[in-house]
């Protein structure tokens, strides 16, 4: 049976107990609301490891003040029955009150949280890998599971668990697509139905970038063709095109080993994120 853990206590009694028996530990990280996005984690997780915790949290540190904290999509029955259908072991649901008590220490990662996400939310990622670095200490599992579709949060984990020494392998999964290619998103849920045929420009672009990055395009040239293609969308306001290198997430000029190219826009302002990566080899 699908254990629900809501103090870090239980958390932590729970995981000791399976550690005393041997078990491997998978940990999948989320904010709920849960799609097939997240499925394919909890899929790939539920392969790998004897045990399988899933956190549902929606963490107030990495959003700021006016952004989309309370209207964030919540629906904690969904998420349990998913998850039970998926055979996870545990749901980690902890109270904000509990994980934040008049909280003073934040992990920071230099450097790859300049650019993109980064700029355009500058106490994001400070929350993200606080919260995460929490959860790794709270469940101290083997291996965790990311998306690819947050490509800048992939990276600045990997980053983090290296130069902090945690213990936990970063597993890595590719973006799960709507059949009009829209990446899954909690976040779509905020689009009209209007926005929502208007979102699928997003990876009208990526595919229009993939191309011309496999005929050897430089990164001014992919921009304005990307662009292009968002422009062809009243209802898209463009935030950024990238091409940054898949380690540092620092831009480039043109494609040198492994990239990854990012965008962010709005539509109706509701802003979604998309990607696709690249390697020369
Ligand atoms: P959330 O947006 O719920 O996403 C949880 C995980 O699911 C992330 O690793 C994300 O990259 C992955 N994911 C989301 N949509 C996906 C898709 N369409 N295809 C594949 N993977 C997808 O990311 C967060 O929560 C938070 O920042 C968190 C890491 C939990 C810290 O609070």
């Amino acid at each position: 049976d699908m254990e629900l853990l809501t103090s870090i206590d239980q958390a932590k009694q729970c995981v000791r107990a399976w550690k005393a028996q041997g078990c491997s530990i998978a940990l999948v990280p989320t904010m709920g609301f849960l799609h097939d996005g997240h499925a394919s984690l909890i899929q790939a997780a539920r392969k790998i490891c004897d045990k399988v915790v899933v956190s549902v949290f929606v963490n107030p540190t990495q959003f700021a003040p006016g952004e989309d904290f309370d209207a964030y999509p919540r629906d904690m029955q969904a998420d349990s029955a998913l998850c039970e259908r998926l055979g996870v072991d545990a749901i980690f649901h902890p109270q904000a009150d509990e994980m934040y008590v008049n909280q003073r220490a934040y992990c920071v990662v230099e450097q790859l949280t300049s650019s993109m996400e980064g700029a355009a939310r500058p106490i994001h990622f400070r929350g993200v890998c606080t919260v995460v670095c929490k959860l790794f200490h709270i469940i101290a599992p083997d291996v965790a599971f990311f998306g690819e579709k947050d490509a800048q949060q992939l990276a600045i984990i990997k980053r983090m668990v290296r130069d902090l020494n945690f213990d936990i392998r970063i597993v890595g999964m590719p973006i799960v697509r709507e059949s009009d290619g829209l990446a899954k998103s909690s976040r779509n849920t905020y689009l009209s139905p209007e926005g929502r045929r208007a979102a699928c420009v997003l990876y009208r672009a990526i595919c229009k970038g993939k191309s011309l990055i496999a005929a050897g395009m430089p990164a001014d040239d992919l921009y304005a063709a990307m662009k292009a293609v968002c422009a062809e969308e009243p209802l898209c306001s463009l935030e950024y095109i990238c091409l940054v290198d898949a380690d540092t997430m620092q831009e480039i000029p043109i494609v040198a080993g492994n990239v990854v190219c990012c965008m962010a826009a709005r539509i109706q302002n509701v802003r979604l994120i998309d990607n696709f990566w690249w390697s020369e080899h």
